[in-house]
Order: structure tokens, then C-alpha cells, then sequence
């Protein structure tokens, strides 16, 4: 996958992120959360020193040598679960704001996803606009009884999404995250 563009030759190459691409990471993140930008920066680094957080999968976007957009899945399970099912949690993802509705972020959870899948990924969960994330299979988990890890209030209800791995056999629970994405300031608008 590294270097990838699929059959697009448009599309943004999308790589494994390496130590190097620390700093243009966080300044990415920065720029795309604004006033959320501290959270954000803090969750990253917080994520990348939580074993729990571990397998993590830190994607890149590239374009003109540097990082235009980031994405980051970490280890979610389901209590309680079928033995065996693995399953990931999307955040955050962040494109640059100069470069935004060009394919990035679509390049990256595309990419992501495919990563997953071959892996035998069995769930993935995320925390965001279902406007954005139903193109890439995502639907509202609480109706398919996936709890979240905290209560959301009302307007995050249809945010809180599930995306089942075609030929998985799903599963229904409580959803938990990494330690430190358990914290309830991260499930609060
Ligand atoms: C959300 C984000 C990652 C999308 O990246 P992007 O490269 O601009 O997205 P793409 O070009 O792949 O996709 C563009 C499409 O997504 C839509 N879109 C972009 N941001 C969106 C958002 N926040 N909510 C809903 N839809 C959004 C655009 O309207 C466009 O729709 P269309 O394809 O129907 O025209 C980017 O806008 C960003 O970094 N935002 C700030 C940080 C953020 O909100 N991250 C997501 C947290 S869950």
C-alpha cells in the first residue's frame, strides 16, 4: 500500500506514517481542528503511548513531499464479544484545510479500510458525520446494538457508526476503546 493510488493517478499517494512525519502530523491536526486543535494533538499523542491503543494504523496522505492529510485507527473490542473478532476505532482524520474536498480524506479511510479488511478486520467504528463517513459503508451502530462507550448526547446519536466487514459475522455489546479514548471529554460535542 505504500506510495498507493489505486487506479487514480490523481489521488493522493497514501503511506504508513513514520516517526519522522511526527511534527507535520500534529501541525496538520492543528490546522483542521482549530479551536480543537489542542485536544486533538494531546489525543495523538496520548494514543501513540496507550499499549491498549495497540494495533494502531497511521496513515498519511502525501502530495508535493508533504503531509496533506492523516488518519488513525486504534484497537476497539465489544464486551462482551465472540472470542476471536478484531475491531478498530477511526480517529482522528484531518486534511489540511488548503487541500479539502480534493479526495484526501476519501483516499485515506479508503485506503485504511482496505488495510483492514485484508487483514480480516471483522468491525470499525467511528465518531463523526454520517454525511461523510455512510459513502464509505458506515452505518448508525446504536440501532445494531453497538453500544457506545459513553452516552452520546441526542445530536451525536446518528454519529456513532459502524461499518461490519463484508462476510464477518458481527456482533452486538459494548463497544470499548483504548484507555484513553475512554475518557468522556472525547464523546462530548
Ligand atoms: C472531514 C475531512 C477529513 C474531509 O476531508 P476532505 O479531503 O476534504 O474530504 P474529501 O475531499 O475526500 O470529500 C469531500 C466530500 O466530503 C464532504 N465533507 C467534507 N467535510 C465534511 C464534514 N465535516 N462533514 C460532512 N461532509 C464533509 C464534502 O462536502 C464532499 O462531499 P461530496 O463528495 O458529496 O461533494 C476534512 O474536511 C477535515 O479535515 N475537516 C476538519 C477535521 C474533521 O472534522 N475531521 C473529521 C473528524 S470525524
Amino acid at each position: 500500500m505504500t506510495g498507493s493510488r489505486g487506479s487514480n493517478p490523481h489521488a493522493p499517494a497514501v503511506r504508513p506514517a513514520t516517526p519522522a512525519d511526527g511534527g507535520a502530523i500534529e501541525r496538520l491536526h492543528r490546522r483542521a481542528f482549530g479551536a480543537e486543535g489542542d485536544t486533538i494533538v494531546t489525543l495523538l499523542g496520548d494514543l501513540a503511548r496507550d499499549p491498549t491503543a495497540a494495533p494502531r494504523l497511521s496513515l498519511v496522505a502525501e502530495a508535493d513531499g508533504e503531509a496533506v492529510g492523516h488518519v488513525l485507527f486504534t484497537a476497539a473490542r465489544i464486551e462482551p464479544g465472540p472470542p476471536g473478532l478484531t475491531c478498530r476505532i477511526l480517529a482522528p482524520l484531518a486534511v489540511d484545510p488548503g487541500r479539502q474536498g480534493r479526495g484526501i480524506g476519501t483516499a485515506l479511510v479508503r485506503a485504511g479500510l482496505d488495510v483492514l479488511d485484508a487483514a480480516g478486520v471483522d468491525l470499525v467504528f467511528v465518531l463523526g458525520d454520517p454525511a461523510y463517513y455512510g459513502r464509505f459503508g458506515f452505518v448508525p451502530a446504536t440501532p445494531a446494538g453497538l453500544v457506545p462507550p459513553h452516552p452520546l448526547v441526542p445530536e451525536f446519536a446518528d454519529a456513532w457508526m459502524e461499518r461490519t466487514r463484508a462476510g464477518s459475522p458481527g456482533a452486538q455489546g459494548r463497544v470499548r476503546c483504548a484507555d484513553v479514548l475512554e475518557e468522556p471529554r472525547y464523546w462530548r460535542p
